[in-house]
């Protein structure tokens, strides 16, 4: 597995690779669903390459930047046993050269949910991802669903400026109790722990009833009162269109739920297809 930390080592490294590249971004602290990522770039038939690097923009100034985990020993390790055949690791000079003037603004897509709670958020990774892309040149893509909004953030971005690069959507990776993993997880308490899967039973119920004909705002209700019952505080868990992720009220598909909920010390974060 080849390892670049400045921008001579990854063009060094890329050429050797070939034209067909699958590229996996991430900020690290990786688990398994990071790693199916990798997996299904492998599958499509081209090389492998991942980025680790933990994006300052995306973060808002009340956000735990400086306590996102940081594990790049293990990370290795996990994406060469992966069969990996490429890792970026740039600093964040490299990144943003200190008279960078220039960054994505976005709206569409962007517009709701982590965009309203997170404001900035989106630009940040848009940019980061349209930069990280510049530099790897990749031909597909690799994003989880587990952050829907995310995906249609960079699956319209890459319409919109005409980036020649295909991105490819993987299905949410859950532990056995149906939460789905994240790097967050870990500050979770054991008694936060035990109702985390909550969120997920909660929108797969939703789901079922909507999917039946059920009423789409008594559904929603009743998913926001079982989750504040057990002590999850919702930021929203609404039923979107499954590409604008504008909200709708009488279900037609393709339809989704987006959900966040407080717990403790973070923010569980799923969705759920509906139909
Ligand atoms: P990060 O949170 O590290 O996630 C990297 C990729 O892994 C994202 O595409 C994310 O959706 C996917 N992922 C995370 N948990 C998953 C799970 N349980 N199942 C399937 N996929 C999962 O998302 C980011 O980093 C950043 O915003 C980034 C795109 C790298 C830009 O900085």
């Amino acid at each position: 597995m080849l390892i670049a930390r400045t921008i001579n080592d990854l063009n060094s490294a890329r050429a050797t690779l070939g034209s067909a590249i699958g590229f996996v971004p991430t900020m690290g602290a990786l688990h398994q669903g990071h790693l199916a990522l990798i997996e299904a770039a492998k599958a499509n038939g081209a090389k492998v390459a991942a980025s680790i690097f933990v994006n300052p923009t995306q973060f808002g100034p009340s956000e735990d930047f400086t306590r996102y985990p940081r594990t790049e020993e293990a990370d290795l390790e996990k994406l060469e046993a992966a069969g990996c055949h490429l890792v970026w690791l740039p600093d964040v000079a490299t990144m943003y050269p200190p008279e960078g003037a220039t960054a994505i603004t976005l709206s569409g897509p962007a517009t709701r949910w982590e965009g309203v709670l997170r404001p900035g958020h989106f630009a940040g990774v848009a940019t980061v991802v349209a930069k990280l892309f510049g530099q790897v040149r990749p031909t597909h893509a690799y994003f989880g669903e587990k952050d829907f909004q995310q995906v249609q953030v960079i699956t319209r971005m890459v319409a919109d400026l005409l980036l020649p690069v295909e991105i490819v959507a993987i299905p949410t990776i859950r532990e056995t109790d149906g939460l789905a993993l994240s790097s967050r997880n870990r500050f979770l308490s054991p008694e936060d722990r035990a109702r985390a899967p909550m969120l997920y039973a909660t929108l797969r119920s939703a789901a079922a009833h909507i999917a039946a004909g059920e009423d789409v705002t008594k559904t929603l209700e009743t998913a926001c009162n079982n989750l504040s019952a057990a002590n999850l505080t919702p930021d929203y868990f609404n039923l979107v269109d499954a590409r604008s992720l504008e909200p709708m009220t009488i279900f037609t598909a393709p339809a989704r739920i987006l959900a966040a909920a407080k717990l403790g010390p973070i923010r569980l974060l799923d969705n759920i297809a509906v139909g």
